[in-house]
């Protein structure tokens, strides 16, 4: 059965922090954060909201678009690195508060490329399986484990959730192609490393401050532009179409010169790729569902449209899509 996406939703908190409100918790500038980021603010979710929280906003107003009512959907997958629990999968929490009772739930950790990864298994469940419909979420409260004293990190990250209601209702393939990739050889440069079964949480943890995000922000950079760039030649070579038949391409939204830099090889005018880092700075698993929900409400999406998308994150992980509108 071929796919189709029949909407796409977003949610993002209305706390608001600014590269100025920033220069108040830790040594750096408004000057230098849009300087190497591109990122103005940045999202910032309320205490006690949790990561299924913002998933059920976006995904209540995504099923509200298609048409789709909760207890219809077959499966939700929820790609985030944040979730609300360790032991209960977040897509567990979400299924509950959206009330979608048929559907099987579990999460996908896959950092910022994981909504990429969940829309090569939505593919594959329902070209495979007599599945009708999946949600999709990518969703994250990434500012719970940011180290608000570190401003090599806390500066870069936000919190925000987007949605897809993924359909078999369609004549035309919807998703394409999917191609992901991993290297695992190098998972020290971007992570967490307490708080998991290799180092438990403990007093030394906390001391210690493992237990918040780290990253080598250089070599990821380069690793960044190396490994998106090649997935995005690969995806386009292997699917026969030149960059100049695309008509948006939506990179993971963490570094504008890494968008920059991608933009450049591709040979594509400014308004041909979509940047909203601005606004919401690097929200991992929800920053391509939320470019291509504002998207949407520009009414920049429409049937038949072609979209390029592309993401690098933690493990390292990268994969690209292409999708037919
Ligand atoms: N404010 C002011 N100065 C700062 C700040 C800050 N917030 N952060 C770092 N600096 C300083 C550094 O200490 C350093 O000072 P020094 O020269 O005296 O040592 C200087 O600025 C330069 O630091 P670099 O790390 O070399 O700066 P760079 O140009 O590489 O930019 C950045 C850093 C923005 C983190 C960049 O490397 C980057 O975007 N990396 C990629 C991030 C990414 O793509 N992540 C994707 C995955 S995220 C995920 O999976 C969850």
């Amino acid at each position: 059965m071929p796919t189709k996406i029949l909407s796409v939703s977003h949610y993002a908190p209305e706390n608001k922090l600014t590269n100025f409100d920033l220069e108040k918790i830790v040594e750096t500038s408004d000057e230098w954060i849009t300087e190497r980021t591109g990122i103005k603010e940045r999202r910032i979710a309320e205490p006690g909201i949790a990561t299924s929280d913002l998933a059920k906003e976006a995904s209540l107003r995504a099923l509200k678009k298609a048409g789709v009512k909760p207890e219809e959907i077959d499966g939700i997958m929820v790609a985030t690195a944040t979730p609300d629990t360790f032991v209960v999968s977040t897509a567990c929490t979400l299924q509950t508060k959206i009330g979608a009772k048929k559907a099987f739930a579990f999460d996908l950790w896959a950092a910022c490329p994981g909504f990429i990864y969940g829309l090569k298994l939505a593919k594959g469940l329902i070209n495979g399986e007599n599945i009708r419909y999946i949600l999709l979420v990518g969703a994250e409260t990434l500012s719970r484990f940011l180290d608000w004293e570190d401003r090599t990190t806390c500066v870069l990250f936000g919190d925000g959730a987007g949605a897809f209601v993924i359909g078999n209702k369609s004549e035309e393939e919807g998703i394409i192609d999917v191609y992901l990739g991993a290297d695992g050889s190098l998972k020290d440069l971007l992570i967490m490393p307490g708080g998991g079964s290799l180092k438990p949480c403990s007093y030394e943890i906390i001391e210690k401050r493992e237990c918040y995000i780290k990253m080598k922000g250089r070599e990821v950079f380069k690793n960044a532009v190396l490994k998106m760039q090649e997935a995005v030649d690969i995806i386009l070579e292997r699917n026969n179409i030149k960059p100049e038949q695309i008509d948006y391409f939506i990179p993971h939204q963490a570094n504008i010169r890494i968008i920059e830099a991608l933009r450049e090889r591709l040979k594509m005018p400014k308004e041909k790729v979509y940047v909203n880092i601005d606004r919401y700075g690097n929200t991992s698993s929800a920053s391509i569902p939320i470019a291509l929900s504002e998207m949407d409400e520009k009414g920049l999406l429409k049937k038949g449209t072609l979209l390029l998308l592309a993401a690098f994150g933690a493990g390292f992980t990268w994969g690209s899509a292409i999708i037919r509108w």
